[in-house]
């Protein structure tokens, strides 16, 4: 198993570019079943979990070729209707691809999704939109069977807005026959992304970014040539890591407006930016302030970024509360950070969290990837050596990032 050891206590300087971001790749991948002939995606990061969605676009008879931050990817053939096991139970997104391969083959077999261990995560808001496509689903051994031979446009209503569902929905939705309309649809970047893709690529999509998505079938979809936008996560987390440590960071290669919800939460901080069109400079002044957080779908503040705010309250001065409304189970990282001498408890979705001096190095694990990305926050902060196991959980969303930290003055090494 590999790991991580931090040196903390330095100061981090400089500027990096920020990477392409991973949850907008994933489903512009998945949306290439959709593409007739051949696309060129680029700005796409090199992490674990593209590495699988490129795997499951090979399987299903799509060529897809990687290229440093490219992938290439030609359309000719069949697509086939079974995803592997194997890939699926490795990654939730991968029932992503369920939607572009219902649309154009008729029918999908998918076994039952995996992924990070962040509270049950089922998948009925995104069966309950097929059927309102007409699709018929049916669940047996471990699979899930959707079949429509021609998917007929309609009024999904979403109780929740899910991202991955409205990505999905959105996605098969290019190609049935008439008008699906979306109620209280996700509004985050990413699905804008993803519409701006599908719209290129001869699609009928508005109202992407907003909480009504309507969505014009057409009868086939052409191949394109895309940038994906950059991680808002990775951003965020990268300006924390220059607060956590108390240097000074610009993060380039942003869209600032996407990560609005955490800049305002740490101006509340002490925390001042220089906001430039696709640059950000983040300092502090002393010690920073507690503050009161509830995670929200986009524009509020991102569960993603939860774990990560958490281990910098947990040197804030005065107490905070972070109320975690999107996941069951996404306080994980708690337990790992209280070993580094966090002061922090649960109360059901809350918590609280007393802001302490100084956190000591120690050897922890990471049990998903934004919790793993907290404990490296908390080691560049923390006195002493830190330890971290579970790379591979931060490996799925960070892209070179030991490389990244390092440039800015860190003293981090991956061990194998
Ligand atoms: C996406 C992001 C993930 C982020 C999450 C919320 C990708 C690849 N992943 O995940 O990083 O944390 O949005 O911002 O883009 N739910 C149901 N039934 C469903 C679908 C979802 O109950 O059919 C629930 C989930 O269990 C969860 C909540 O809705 O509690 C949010 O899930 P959703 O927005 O669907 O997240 P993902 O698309 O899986």
């Amino acid at each position: 198993m590999a790991k991580v050891k931090i040196i903390g206590e330095q100061p981090l300087h400089g500027a990096i570019n920020i990477s392409g971001a991973k949850n907008s790749a994933l489903p512009i991948l998945a949306a290439a079943v959709l593409l007739d002939g051949e696309s060129i995606i680029s700005n796409v990061p090199q992490l674990t979990d593209i590495t699988t969605m490129v795997r499951m676009l090979r399987s299903i008879n799509i060529l897809a070729e990687q290229s440093g931050g490219k992938i290439r990817i030609v359309n000719k053939k069949q697509v086939k209707h079974l995803i592997p096991y194997e890939l699926v139970t490795k990654m939730r997104a991968s029932f992503f691809i369920a939607g572009p391969i219902l649309a154009k083959v008729g029918m999908v077999r998918v076994p039952m999704p995996g992924g990070c261990a962040i509270g049950s995560r089922p998948v009925d808001i995104h069966l309950k939109g097929f059927q309102a496509l007409g699709a018929v689903v049916s669940l047996e051994h471990g699979f899930i069977e959707i079949r429509c031979k021609k998917l007929k446009g309609g009024q999904v209503n979403f109780p929740f807005p899910s991202v991955g569902a409205t990505e999905n929905i959105m996605m098969a939705a290019t190609l049935a026959e008439g008008v699906t309309t979306i109620a209280n649809a996700a509004r985050e970047p990413e699905i804008v992304d993803l519409a701006d893709l599908l719209n290129e690529a001869g699609a009928n999509i508005s109202g992407a970014g907003s909480s009504t998505i309507v969505i014009t079938g057409v009868s086939a979809l052409h191949g394109v040539k895309h940038a994906v936008i950059p991680d808002r996560i990775e951003a965020g987390t990268m300006l924390l890591a220059g607060l956590i440590t108390r240097g000074q960071i610009t993060v380039n290669n942003v869209r600032p407006a996407d990560i609005s919800a955490l800049l305002s939460v740490l101006s509340e901080t002490g925390a001042r930016f220089e906001i430039e069109n696709n640059s950000i400079t983040a300092a502090l002044g002393a010690r920073w302030r507690g503050a009161q957080v509830v995670t929200q779908p986009y524009p509020g503040f991102p569960t993603d970024m939860q774990a990560q705010l958490m281990a910098y309250l947990a040197l804030a001065e005065g107490a905070s509360t972070v109320r975690e409304t999107i996941f069951e189970n996404r306080f994980m990282h708690i337990g790992e950070l209280q070993r580094m001498g966090a002061r922090i408890r649960a109360e059901e979705r809350t918590a609280i969290i007393e802001g302490v001096a100084g956190l000591s190095g120690a050897e922890v694990k990471a049990t998903d990837l934004r919790a793993g990305a907290a404990l490296w926050l908390a080691g560049l902060a923390a006195q002493g050596e830190t330890t971290i196991y579970g790379v591979e959980h931060i490996e799925r969303g960070y892209e070179k990032l030991t490389e990244k930290l390092s440039a800015l003055g860190a003293r981090i090494k991956r061990i194998n």
